[in-house]
């Protein structure tokens, strides 16, 4: 059995729009349901203009009582096979200052999503979990059997929709189930079409270097030199979005052809790890673009080195990033520089 037809929560984000692709160019038929809180319309404008119009929109907040009725009928008329769940608040400090609020939108997003999926007859699930689950409890490389320790409510928020799906696939043989643990997703796709595109500040290293390369932001800051690192500044396993999108259409088809697998998690990163000086250069050489910086206090939460094991999501999916930091900085380059102010400028 194929899963043809897949609803794409949060379908218009960073990762949304980049599973959308790849989905469409897997000659399948998606429906995003997204609020646009931290996304925009025209990225599925982009995703139609590089894949085709197989994607349909309900512009809805999953987290709203209010909509969740009609959630439900458009997902139920849909007919869907599965569902992939990218929907949700996922800024790190953010959640710290507003941990109330985190729970209060990812927990019941994904509630109205299992309803949905239940009253469709769909069973088949695929969720975007972290690497945050993590914590700073295992020494790296990181295998899906480490120690789950997040040690912030965004992260924790990933770990209890974890544990709920792993008690509902106890439950109920029927659903399948893959928890998918992104290390650190960058780049952008080839066209240059869509890309990150983050609200204010970017909270995130990638997004803020491609920003002040192409002059929005004065200067980085480098949250800390002084890690047991091999050079002193953080290192992350940096995974290219496009690969980290056909890891999704990979654990689509696993759960569609096996019979009753569970919830399984799998680790999608690239097994390699990257600096923040590291980055720094390579985005300078990608950008030849110059990228101040200076270096300041460790930021809050922050661990020194985490970097994935693969293997399993190799075993298991036949999938494997094969994108290197070079491509991440050349294509998250030519995003920026051809949208410097990202779907704004439409
Ligand atoms: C990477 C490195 C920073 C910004 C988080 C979440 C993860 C995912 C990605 C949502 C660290 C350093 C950063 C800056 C810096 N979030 N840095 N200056 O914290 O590894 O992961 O974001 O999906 O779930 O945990 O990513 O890009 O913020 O930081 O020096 O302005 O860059 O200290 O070493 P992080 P990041």
């Amino acid at each position: 059995m194929t899963a043809k037809r897949i609803v794409v929560a949060g379908g218009a984000g960073y990762i949304g729009s980049h599973v959308c692709v790849e989905l469409l160019q897997a000659g399948r038929k998606a429906l995003v349901i997204d609020n646009f809180a931290n996304s925009s319309p025209v990225a599925l404008d982009r995703v139609r203009e590089i894949a085709g119009g197989n994607v349909e929109l309900l512009r809805a907040d999953l987290a709203d009582p209010a909509d969740a009725e009609r959630i439900v009928s458009a997902v139920t008329a849909f007919r869907p096979d599965g569902a992939i769940h990218l929907a949700g608040l996922k800024a790190v400090g953010e959640s710290v200052a507003e941990p109330v609020r985190y729970y209060a939108v990812n927990l019941p997003a994904t509630f109205t999503l299992i309803r949905a999926l239940e009253a469709a007859g769909a069973r088949l699930l695929v969720f975007s979990s972290s690497a945050t689950v993590y914590g700073d409890l295992n020494k790296s490389p990181v295998d899906e059997t480490g120690a789950l320790g997040p040690t912030n409510p965004y992260g924790r928020t990933k770990l209890f929709i974890e544990e709920m799906l792993r008690d509902l696939a106890r439950a109920d043989k029927r659903w399948k189930i893959c928890n998918l643990r992104y290390f650190n997703p960058v780049g952008a796709h080839a066209s240059g079409k869509i890309g990150e595109d983050p609200n204010g500040l970017p909270n995130n290293l990638f997004p803020f270097i491609a920003q002040v390369a192409v002059g929005r932001l004065p200067k980085l800051k480098v949250f800390g030199a002084d890690y047991p690192t091999r050079d002193g500044s953080g290192v992350r396993d940096y995974i290219h979005v496009v690969d980290l999108a056909a890891g999704h259409v990979a654990a689509i088809d696993y759960l569609a052809k096996e019979a009753s697998p569970g919830a399984v998690e799998f680790n999608l990163g690239t097994g390699r790890g990257v600096s923040v000086f590291e980055a720094i250069a390579a985005f300078k050489r990608a950008s030849n673009r110059d990228i101040p910086f200076e270096v300041t206090a460790r930021r809050d939460g922050d661990i020194a080195e985490i970097y994935a094991r693969p293997d399993k999501a190799e075993k298991l999916l036949g999938w494997r990033a094969t994108r290197t930091i070079e491509n991440m900085c050349a294509d998250h380059w030519r995003w920026q520089s051809a949208n410097p102010n990202g779907y704004r400028d439409e």
